[in-house]
């Protein structure tokens, strides 16, 4: 085995994380008082419905879906891990940008970043527009573009850093000042891609933080949730009204499961980081590929964006393989160790395929403006030895491309971690 080990991890130019993070994930909203039994884990909630002493006088809860003592655990820690006032949990990712674009009426204008993710994509599209709201697609990586398309009935500019899946870094505080000097509109950053852990939207003038938690913050791919977090106390009580006037919460159940995936958040994302750096710079070096994006390399268009606003690179990798789509799908059909499947963040490798899969929903001639063409491949890089990782893409790379001899050295390079 070669000494020029690629080594990756957190040492590449980064900002330090977060002061204080690990313990608040742990430790925020989780005080063993607030139970009568003093657990120390929180116990899920189930009931209901809470009884009450007079008529109009209770204990803090009345009924689940207006508040519930599970879901309020999670909800403190995650505002905690935001660097936020509030946190309101929501019943997916989708639920909660629902219940966001209630906070406008009928006529209203959104300008919506073009490369979102699919579902966010549709919802605005073809659900909020036919509601009555006005929507705007437009390239946010460009200030002068944004700020020449807000409107005066614009009320809502809603991005996503990095997108998904082209990896397009939006940048947070110029949208912010670009955006609060037209006055009260409302800036959304979807963080499902960096996690708190890497990414801390409201400290850069966002007024919202959303998640679809169903991703890293959950981080085991077993629970569908989305967070929204804020400090402004006018935006927390109207989306504290929706959240309980539309009813799209979830159970105590999926808010334990949070919860607890939260208290490895930090973990997970550093290790996520030091697999997906390895796996990036092997790609970047792989003859049967054409292109790596990923936000942690010095090859990414605003790595210096990247360094400037993120203490990291979360494990989403987007690359194009040499070929057409019978080579993208042959290297997908071939991978043994990842799963073909959607969604991503979880704790193991997850491949699929954006045009035919996760942005199936976006139309086709957006979707070649972006470059979502039929060689985009996405991958999830999971928690798994980085080294059977690395074997099992370029043994799928060896099918897609058997004519392609990579010496055994080269692969050696990224066999140790
Ligand atoms: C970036 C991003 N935002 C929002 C969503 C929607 O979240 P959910 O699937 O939890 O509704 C997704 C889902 O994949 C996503 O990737």
């Amino acid at each position: 085995m070669s000494g020029d080990c690629k080594k990756g991890g957190l040492e590449s130019g980064f900002q330090p994380p977060f002061e204080h993070f690990s313990t608040q994930a742990l430790h925020a909203g989780q005080d063993a008082e607030q139970w009568t039994s003093m657990a120390v884990v929180p116990p899920i909630s189930l009931s209901t419905t809470f009884k009450q002493d007079a008529p109009g006088k209770h204990a803090g809860f009345e009924y689940s879906r207006s508040g519930n003592p599970t879901r309020n655990c999670l909800e403190k820690a995650v505002a905690a891990v935001d660097g936020a006032k509030y946190c309101l949990a929501f019943a997916s990712g989708l639920a909660t940008t629902m219940t966001i674009a209630h906070l406008l009426k009928s006529g209203d204008n959104i300008i919506c970043m073009n490369d979102v993710y699919g579902g966010t994509n549709r919802y605005f599209r073809r659900v909020a527009s036919e509601m009555g709201l006005e929507v705007s697609f437009i390239d946010c990586t460009s200030l002068e573009y944004l700020d020449a398309a807000i409107k005066p009935n614009t009320k809502l500019v809603w991005i996503e850093t990095p997108t998904n899946p082209m990896m397009n870094v939006v940048d947070i505080k110029g949208c912010a000042e670009t955006v609060h000097k037209h006055g009260d509109i409302i800036l959304v950053v979807d963080n499902t891609f960096m996690s708190a852990y890497f990414q801390r939207p409201l400290a850069l003038g966002a007024d919202i933080c959303m998640y679809s938690a169903t991703k890293y913050m959950n981080g085991h791919s077993d629970v569908v949730m989305g967070l929204a977090s804020m400090n402004r106390d006018d935006l927390h009580e109207k989306l504290r009204f929706l959240q309980n006037a539309i009813g799209a919460v979830p159970s105590p159940f999926d808010c334990y499961m949070c919860n607890r995936g939260l208290k490895t958040l930090a973990l997970r994302m550093k290790q996520h980081f030091k697999n997906a750096l390895v796996v990036a710079q092997f790609l970047e070096a792989d003859p049967r590929v054409e292109k790596v994006i990923f936000p942690g390399l010095p090859s990414h268009p605003q790595y210096n964006l990247v360094k400037q606003q993120c203490t990291g690179s979360s494990g989403m990798i987007t690359f194009v393989i040499k070929g057409d789509l019978e080579n993208a799908t042959t290297f997908l059909k071939n991978l043994k160790l990842f799963v073909l499947a959607e969604s991503l963040g979880g704790y193991e490798s997850l491949a699929e395929h954006p045009a035919i899969m996760t942005h199936a929903s976006v139309p086709k001639e957006d979707r070649d403006i972006l470059g979502i063409s039929d060689t985009l491949i996405r991958l999830s890089i999971g928690l798994e030895d980085v080294a059977d990782i690395i074997e099992d893409i370029h043994q799928a790379l060896k099918a897609a491309h058997p004519n392609v001899v990579i010496p055994t050295e080269q692969i050696n390079r990224f066999l140790c971690n």
